[in-house]
């Protein structure tokens, strides 16, 4: 494990262009769920489903962002970031999915956008970061081959409508994430499980994410546009060749089913049964073609690394993980294992794909219980944290992996999906009573050795 204390860590050290931003998404923090013209998003409806949210927290209210946007991108300029980066919530630009635009849902990106240019900040813009409108779920969401036109249309909406102002785009956010977790085990929206909807949800994201790419490419003159992944390096527990083939296949499942496609070498070809399944279902080989574009840069977003063991009860993988907290490793208040040395092996292994020009960390960042006391919030071990990831990088990008920029998840504590209000990932701590912020020991120290770049 890197030490951050042998090394001083200097901002000036990861390039004069590197990228500084901070990372979130519009059902995280904007609220204003059922305002100003906004359809109802399928996190709306799964966080009024019993049992679904830790603690029946809903993303309502969240952060308030929709009504203090301007105060908190200043705290992002505050703390010394040069980027943005944010998501557009579909149902309130497509309040039904498709046809009718919602005007005040448009205006609102405008301002937002507008604050960021004002402030000097570079926008970076995910479309995709999770909330489809309800209506399209409905019509089956993403299992339905519709999606390709209903993505289309949105994509082209967001291209004319912000194109000129922003440059940098992000397809889809995780979408290993969204289709595993929405479609196949039911824990996040819309609550759907079983192969008969991952399977097509893989297919049509995959599509979805070069689609959406040739839709930038051909609206946005000069765009530099990536997708992101999701990505954990995967160990076998023991050397017993069971494991190490159960590390294989989750290695197939959570590293390269989304990256292969896009880097036109269609799904990855394996011998795991799941992945002729992938293929049968969709006769995916007439489609590898349409499920590859060139894309500027990736985006890694890398939490942890698993440790899994053999199981034939777990479909499709026959394995499960062996959790940070029984290995007595450091870990999270997610109970995420904290592995520097295995980010910087996961930056190097995305880098050896031929093909991928720039990598982005799109978001990196840890959950832990800050309290504030006496208005302060002493999260040191977020600082730890934040010193050894990025010394992890330093050392990886010597070696000539071309990393551009990092981006910190997140600015401010916000509603965390199934997680709730109680996974705290902000750099600034929100108390959702009150709305107050109270930027964390770790906020001053992004503000500090970003400082001292100049
Ligand atoms: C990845 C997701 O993109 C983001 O929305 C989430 O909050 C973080 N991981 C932390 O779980």
């Amino acid at each position: 494990m890197v030490n951050p204390h042998l090394h001083k860590l200097i901002a000036r050290e990861f390039g004069e262009d590197f990228q500084w931003g901070v990372a979130m998404a519009a059902v995280q923090n904007e609220g204003a769920w059922n305002s100003y013209g906004k359809g109802p998003s399928i996190w709306d409806a799964f966080s009024r489903r019993q049992g679904k949210i830790k603690g029946g927290g809903r993303p309502t209210v969240a952060c308030d962002f929709y009504h203090r946007y301007k105060d908190d991108i200043l705290l992002v300029k505050a703390l010394g970031f040069s980027v943005f980066r944010f998501s557009l919530s579909w149902a309130r630009i497509l309040p039904e999915g498709m046809g009718r635009v919602n005007k005040e849902g448009i205006a609102f990106y405008h301002r937002v956008i507008d604050e960021c240019l004002k402030l000097g900040l570079t926008p970076y813009v995910t479309l995709y970061h999770w909330d489809m409108p309800v209506t399209l779920e409905k019509e089956g969401g993403w299992t339905s081959h519709f999606m390709l036109k209903w993505f289309t249309r949105f994509a082209t909406v967001c291209a004319e409508e912000y194109g000129d102002k922003v440059k940098n785009w992000i397809v889809l956010n995780e979408p290993f994430g969204f289709t595993s977790l929405g479609y196949m085990l039911g824990r996040h929206a819309p609550g759907r499980v079983g192969l008969s909807n991952f399977l097509p949800a893989i297919h049509h994201a995959a599509l979805a994410q070069a689609e959406g790419g040739r839709i930038l490419r051909q609206l946005v003159p000069n765009a530099h546009i990536g997708t992101t992944f999701s990505c954990s390096e995967v160990l076998p527990f023991t050397n017993n060749p069971e494991d190490i083939q159960a590390a294989k296949r989750m290695d197939i499942l959570m590293n390269r089913l989304f990256i292969e496609p896009a880097l036109g070498r269609g799904y990855p070809r394996e011998d795991f049964k799941f992945l002729e399944k992938l293929e049968l279902h969709n006769r995916s080989w007439k489609y590898t073609e349409r499920m590859s574009f060139n894309f500027d840069f990736i985006g890694i977003q890398n939490y942890f690394p698993i440790v899994v063991r053999f199981n034939p009860l777990i479909p499709i993988v026959q394995a499960s993980e062996v959790k940070a907290a029984a290995r007595g490793v450091p870990h999270t208040a997610m109970g995420w294992e904290i592995n520097p040395d295995s980010f910087y092996r996961i930056l190097k292994k995305f880098w050896l794909y031929g093909g991928v020009k720039e990598i982005i960390i799109s978001e990196s960042g840890a959950a832990f219980r800050d309290e504030v006391v006496n208005g302060a919030v002493d999260d040191q071990s977020r600082i730890d944290y934040y010193q050894q990831y990025l010394l992890a990088l330093l050392r990886a990008k010597k070696e000539g992996v071309n990393i551009k920029g990092y981006f910190a998840w997140t600015l401010m504590d916000n509603f965390e999906w199934a997680e709730g209000y109680k996974a705290r990932f902000g750099l600034i701590h929100v108390d959702f009573d009150s709305q107050l912020r109270t930027i964390k020991n770790s906020g001053y120290w992004f503000r500090d050795f970003l400082n001292g770049k100049k």
